[in-house]
């Protein structure tokens, strides 16, 4: 109990964690006139307005791609300094040419450049994004452009991050209109005289056709937008004009209005569908196994005193089997231990993000944090894998320690180099750098393996886990199980309990990851990791009490499918997504989607299944601890 003074103390400090800044996310104060760096950020694809529209690319480019031919600064774009996770997550960030000072050229009309002779080919290639829905994405003192857009049910305002290349109604003879005009709105909030601060960040684009020559001309004709020619060469002008407006908005609220929940309704239907799940799964458990184990176990230990020769019948028939060395125990532990090395990720990530410290202002933190922890609970998955793996009676446990260390970052490493390299044919700016793959290999391989190593020899001394009966020299005759038992089958059936605790905080989690909306409903994330791996803990339990039940003594791998099956449901929800949320046109677009679901699920079968396996393992453990074997 000696803890609980010490966590009333860790939420005593909380409130006064607004009085503290993290790196980063300190106020900037400018002062009138002073230069209000404009940034550009990779262009991406985004969900037209309406509800029922559809994603309909994957890939980002870079603003400064050569074709798009945007305005460039005159020394040529210069690449901003990023973190770890947000060039995963696809940030490219340049500055730009943008001329704005603090309170200055209020509502002036300024011409940008003009992008001379744009061939028909650049044109058709700003044409096809357009259709596609591609955003611009500019970042002002960290904060995202937005449009100002209304939630058609709640009736609130609320940003929207990021705002259209261009203008696809179809009105023009079904040809797009390029917005080569920017109406920039900056709010601005003044704690002290003479101080001021960015709060707000809106612009809305607009299409002015007409002649394209260099005088600033920001008067909008809906009429006459800018078409662009797929066959003959022209000029675009790039005009903008900044406004700026006074807000009561403070700097410490300022990412309120982008962090607009679309419907809690829904996160809290969720919450309430995963908690009647795990209510009823806890009164069936707890009826099983409460009423049905003691009475195994008072009968067969009631036989053993009378002396009846009576037949042993269920699960204590395989008590000489139940420890059996598994098939494969090296994949096997070599999996619980990457496991257990996500779930202590997974569980810190998900503090972190709770206490507040993972702020979109801090962009790409949550990635960085998951990176970084993964990294460092290298020691986690030694010990596991390599306890697990002597409790398993395996022997060579020097290759256990290696493959733990490096075949699931092997394997995940390949992946993403493929995925990187059709995101690289396809000329996206989303492929990670050459640099920052380096950077990964040395977190993986040269930080987390030695601390991997390390677990492991800490498992290894504390070796195996001591088993209550033992081992037959002669293996049972397995009898033919129920069909529902099958692997497999127990697999899918068993998945969907935790699965359907989840999907619909998932739904959120993959709009956040392909259609670039904002995540950060982190309580309910919680919460529901929560009740998925109680759920998976308790179903996988049951599996295998009814596996062993049918004397069936194989349960190790089963317990470890089993746990996992959820990822089944998650492929299968993925590919629902796919046909009801996404049109990808493109073969590279489907690759990287497919591709980044199957890592998905990769990690949810890892962890679901190690979250079962061990739940199991204790399981058995108590269960033929509780009776009497002659
Ligand atoms: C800038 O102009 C807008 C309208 O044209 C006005 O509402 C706003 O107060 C002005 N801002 C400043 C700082 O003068
Ligand atoms: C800027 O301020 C003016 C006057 O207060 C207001 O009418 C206008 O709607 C504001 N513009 C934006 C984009 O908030």
């Amino acid at each position: 109990m000696r803890f609980i003074p010490v966590a009333i103390a860790g939420i005593s400090l909380l409130p006064s964690l607004n009085a503290f800044y993290l790196p980063g996310a300190a106020p900037r104060n400018y002062v009138k006139g002073e230069q209000v760096d404009l940034f550009v950020n990779a262009l991406t694809p985004m969900l037209a307005g309406n509800d029922d529209s559809k994603l309909k690319s994957l890939i980002n480019y870079d603003y400064y791609n050569p074709k798009f031919e945007f305005c460039e600064p005159k020394d040529g774009p210069a690449k901003q300094p990023e973190s770890l996770g947000s060039i995963l997550f696809g940030d490219r960030i340049f500055n730009s040419p943008y001329d704005i000072k603090m309170l200055e050229d209020n509502g002036t009309c300024r011409t940008l450049c003009v992008a001379t002779d744009v061939t028909g080919d650049e044109a058709k290639f700003i044409n096809d994004r357009i259709r596609e829905d591609y955003a611009l994405n500019w970042l002002i003192d960290g904060l995202p452009a937005a449009e100002m857009k209304i939630d058609t049910r709640t009736k609130d305002l609320f940003f929207d991050m990021g705002f259209n290349l261009g203008n696809n109604d179809g009105k023009f003879e079904n040809m797009p209109a390029l917005n080569n005009h920017y109406e920039v709105v900056l709010r601005y909030h003044k704690p002290t005289p003479d101080t001021y601060r960015v709060v707000g960040v809106l612009v809305w684009p607009a299409s002015i056709g007409g002649t394209q020559d260099p005088t600033p001309n920001c008067v909008i004709d809906p009429n006459l937008p800018l078409i662009l020619s797929e066959d003959r060469p022209q000029p675009i002008r790039y005009t903008y004009r900044v406004t700026w407006n006074e807000s009561d908005t403070p700097w410490a609220t300022r990412w309120d209005n982008y962090l607009h929940i679309f419907d809690p309704r829904i996160h809290w239907f969720s919450l309430i569908n995963s908690l009647v799940i795990v209510v009823f799964l806890c009164v069936m458990v707890s009826m099983i196994l409460i009423r049905s184990v003691s009475r195994d176990i008072s009968r067969y230990n009631a036989i053993d005193l009378s002396e009846d020769v009576q037949e042993d019948w269920g699960w204590k028939l395989v008590h000489g089997e139940v420890f059996r060395t598994p098939r494969n125990p090296m994949v096997l532990s070599v999996m619980v231990g990457n496991g257990a090395q996500l779930c202590a990720m997974v569980g810190v990530t998900l503090v972190f993000a709770l206490l507040g410290f993972l702020s979109p202002s801090n962009r790409g933190s949550l990635a960085t944090v998951m990176m970084v922890c993964w990294t460092f609970f290298g020691g986690v998955g030694g010990y596991f894998s390599s306890r697990v793996y002597a409790s398993l009676g395996g022997m060579n446990r020097r290759k256990n320690a290696f493959l733990t260390a490096t075949l699931f970052p092997t394997i995940i490493f390949v992946i993403i180099f493929l995925l990187n390299l059709f995101l690289l044919t396809a000329g996206s700016s989303g492929a990670v750098p050459f640099g920052t793959l380096l950077l990964i290999i040395v977190l993986w391989f040269g930080i987390s393996a030695p601390l991997s190593a390390i677990g492991a020899y800490f498992g290894s001394k504390h070796g195996a886990v001591a088993h209550p009966v033992r081992v037959n020299q002669i293996p049972r005759q397995i009898p033919p199980s129920p069909k529902y038992l099958r692997p497999w089958a127990a697999a899918l059936i068993s998945g969907i309990l935790p699965f359907g605790a989840a999907f619909v905080e998932l739904y959120f989690v993959l709009s956040s990851l392909f259609a670039s909306r904002a995540y950060y409903a982190f309580g309910f994330l919680a919460l529901t990791a929560g009740v998925v791996s109680l759920t998976t803990a308790t179903v996988t339990i049951l599996f295998t009490y009814f596996i062993l039940c049918a004397e069936e003594y194989r349960w190790h791998w089963r317990a470890f499918l089993i746990g996992g099956g959820s990822a089944f449901w998650v492929i299968a929800y993925g590919l629902f997504y796919w046909a009801s949320r996404l049109s990808l046109d493109s073969l590279s677009s489907v690759v990287l989607y497919l591709g980044y679901l199957f890592l998905i699920a990769l990690l949810d079968f890892l962890v679901t299944g190690t979250i079962g396996f061990l739940a199991s393992y204790w399981a058995v453990r108590r269960l033929y601890s509780a009776i009497r074997i002659d």
